[in-house]
């Protein structure tokens, strides 16, 4: 893959072409997307400026990090949160590496750390050798574990974290169907619902069948080839799908029961029931329960493929289907 020039940012009425020699800033190897319609098709591979941390934030060198497959359709990947235009953006909102730079005001991380988090939806970034980022949004990661290990988890550990203890306010002895269970999200959820002491049903296409079941599902339903009506009646389910397995499910849910969805906003409800659509927060004390979970065995990452940034926009236009995320190992 060739290192295209630019786009790079207008200075006033000037295209600046090497914005280091004005600012004293250096360049980093960054993926950048401008055209919401291509896809990751768009990706295209360029040197940007080192980002400057402001104030209560970091700079941290990448040494990994993760894009979710809906990424390029959530409106924070192309605006601002006023409404404005802000590509060519970075993509990739999960990420490892160490610090190499502090804001003004900032507390309780230092220079050299190792750190893991998740970056506002509004900045992402993680596609890049380095990323400016809210220290509140990020978490020490253990010397015993690995950055591309570390930049898998903060995406699907926190929504699995929040839709179930937060939103879902599972209780143990609690049945839970959880949709694409094989999945990034679901297999974590699968994972944390077996946990938390619920029975768990997992979903997905037929080929996934066993996948779910070695992350601890203790029934599949193939979304291909089953009925999903026939699950009866669970406590709470949690969607990552969205449209038609959205509205069934929730004709599979007990009265007063919980709809849980990352997919998209809701209509669909559970007789007398709550559901909720969410997305997923940076927290702190979150990821420090998750990556523990890793480090004593609890917990299992699901990898598919680890690319470099050189790599990058080929690993994420795969030409097979690809169970797992893919993890873009920025530094060696
Ligand atoms: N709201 C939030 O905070 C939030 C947070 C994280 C993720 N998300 C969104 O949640 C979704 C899932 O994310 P993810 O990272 O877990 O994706 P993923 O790793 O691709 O997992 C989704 C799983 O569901 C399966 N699946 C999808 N549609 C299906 C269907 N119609 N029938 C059977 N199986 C189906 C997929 O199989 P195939 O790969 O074969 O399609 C895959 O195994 C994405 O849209 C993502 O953008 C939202």
């Amino acid at each position: 893959m060739s290192l295209s020039k630019g786009p790079y940012e207008p200075r006033g009425l000037e295209v600046v072409e090497r914005p280091d020699e004005r600012t004293g800033r250096g360049w980093m190897k960054a993926i950048v997307v401008t055209d919401e319609a291509a896809g990751t098709a768009g990706m295209t591979f360029v040197e940007r400026p080192v980002p400057e941390p402001a104030i209560n934030e970091v700079v941290v060198q990448v040494h990994a990090s993760g894009f979710t497959s809906g990424e390029l359709t959530w409106p924070s990947t192309w605006t601002d949160r006023l409404g404005r235009d802000r590509t060519p953006s970075i993509p990739g909102q999960q990420l490892a590496g160490v610090v190499t730079a502090l804001g003004y005001g900032t507390t309780g991380l230092s220079v050299g750390q190792r750190v893991f988090g998740l970056t506002d939806s509004y900045r992402g970034g993680g596609l890049a050798e380095y990323v400016a980022i809210e220290a509140r949004n990020l978490a020490p990661l253990p010397g015993d574990v690995d950055f591309t290990v570390g930049a898998s988890l903060p995406m699907p550990g926190l929504t699995a974290w929040q839709g179930l203890i937060e939103h879902g306010r599972l209780q143990a002895g609690q049945s839970v169907l959880v949709h694409g269970a094989a999945g990034s999200v679901g297999s974590t959820v699968t994972q944390l619902a077996r946990e938390f002491g619920a029975y768990v049903i997992g979903t997905g296409r037929a080929a996934d069948r066993q996948s779910a079941l070695d992350f601890g599902a203790m029934d599949f339903v193939d979304l291909e080839n089953d009925a999903l009506e026939d699950v009866g009646d669970v406590d709470l389910v949690f969607d990552v799908i969205g449209g038609d397995i959205l509205k069934r499910s929730a004709g599979v849910i007990r009265a007063g029961g919980t709809l849980v969805t990352i997919a998209e906003p809701t209509e669909a409800r559970p007789p007398d029931g709550l559901a909720i659509d969410f997305v997923v927060e940076a927290d702190r004390a979150q990821l420090g329960e998750i990556v523990q979970r890793v480090r004593d065995g609890r917990l299992r990452t699901n990898i598919g493929n680890v690319a470099t940034l050189d790599d990058a926009v080929a690993a994420l236009n795969p030409i097979e289907r690809i169970s797992g995320q893919t993890i873009i190992r920025v530094r060696p």
